[in-house]
């Protein structure tokens, strides 16, 4: 077996190995390991979490997404507080057990919006998971008190130049900094970055990966970047989905039970092709879009995004038939990390 996948494999985790798993040509040893530790920690079942994407509008400036406020071109629109409940209602009979709901950072969710959404949710018996960037640790707070399970906030990138230079007004600091206070608070926190943003080293990769073993994070989202033709860097390339498959692997093997979602992003440039090699390299979790059809559209962080157009119920069956097809189930749990 090659070297560094042994030392990782036994614990020994250090960046010079991880570098080297991330540039083998033939990474299948890699993959084969990771499905096993996949297998052995979080099982066969597959976490499947709704996603209802609430509003497109966002303050901030991010190059690399569409959202990002100086894109005139994007139509916003922004769901009520009723629809956003009344749609996890409606997503009932579905039987999805946990529900993300994500927002670009608009001001127009406030404290009290947020607690009340939550708290009529959580009556309905689903884990919640919130995705609507960087909050004061008070604001955490009240969304913990009000029943809020998880959040989301990737780190993106750890190289700070190029967060600074991606993320306008912003800092990598500040984003840890909101990570530590949600892990503080008791809510588990999924990370992530992005794969092939220009100027990304390899090198920092590895840095990343590293990152995600000393902060232990709950989930972790590794996605291709994908341009986005309205943005400063809309002429750039796609990030290499064979880079992404191998981070993900490697992420596996050396957090062993941490949630790792096959990306909407990877799916977009692999669609279900894709969905079956990441099920079979260390990934875990599926995340169907059930935000209503007349907003989807908008929501583009990127282009073509995978499914986009495929109405939920329609989608659980296309997800059944390729859960079969991989030899997995659905989770019918409310998808919490089990920590070994
Ligand atoms: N390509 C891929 N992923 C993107 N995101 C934002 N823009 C892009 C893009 N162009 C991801 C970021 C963010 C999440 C909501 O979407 O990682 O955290």
């Amino acid at each position: 077996m090659n070297k560094a996948l042994k030392n990782i494999i036994s614990g020994k985790i250090t960046k010079e190995d991880i570098l080297s798993l991330l540039i083998l040509d033939d990474a299948f040893e890699v993959y084969k390991a990771a499905d096993k530790i996949r297998r052995e920690y979080v099982g066969d079942e597959v976490q499947v979490r709704e996603i209802i994407e609430i509003s497109n509008y966002c303050k901030q400036k991010c190059l690399y997404c569409g959202l990002q406020s100086q894109n005139k071109k994007l139509k916003r629109y922004r769901m009520t507080p009723d629809e956003v409940v009344d749609r996890v209602r409606w997503s009932i009979p579905l039987g999805y057990k946990t529900v993300v709901l994500q927002s670009g950072e608009d001001d127009y969710w406030t404290d009290e919006i947020v607690c009340d959404i939550v708290k009529k949710i959580k009556e309905m018996d689903f884990a919640v998971t919130l995705s609507f960037g960087e909050k004061s640790y008070d604001t955490y707070k009240k969304y913990r008190d009000a029943g809020t399970d998880r959040y989301l906030l990737k780190h993106e990138t750890c190289d700070k130049e190029l967060y600074k230079y991606l993320d306008p007004g912003m800092s990598f600091e500040n984003r840890i900094q909101c990570q530590k206070n949600l892990k503080d608070l008791g809510i588990q926190v999924g990370s992530g970055i992005m794969i092939g943003l220009p100027g990304q080293t390899l090198d920092s990769i590895a840095d990343d990966i590293m990152l995600f073993y000393e902060m232990d994070y709950d989930m972790i989202g590794i996605s291709p970047f994908i341009p986005h033709q309205d943005t400063e860097i809309g002429n750039s390339h796609s990030g290499d989905v064979d880079l992404v498959r191998k981070a993900v692997a490697v992420t596996r093997i050396i957090l062993k039970d941490v949630h790792l979602p096959v990306t909407t992003a990877f799916s977009t440039l692999n669609e279900r092709e894709g969905k079956l090699l990441m099920l079979a390299s260390g990934a875990n979790v599926i995340m169907p879009n059930i935000t209503p059809m007349e907003y989807r559209e908008m929501y583009e962080i990127y282009p073509n995004k995978d499914s986009k157009d495929i109405e939920p119920f329609v989608y659980k069956e296309k997800l059944l038939a390729l859960l079969k097809d991989a030899g997995r189930s659905i989770s019918t749990s409310y998808g919490h990390r089990i920590k070994h």
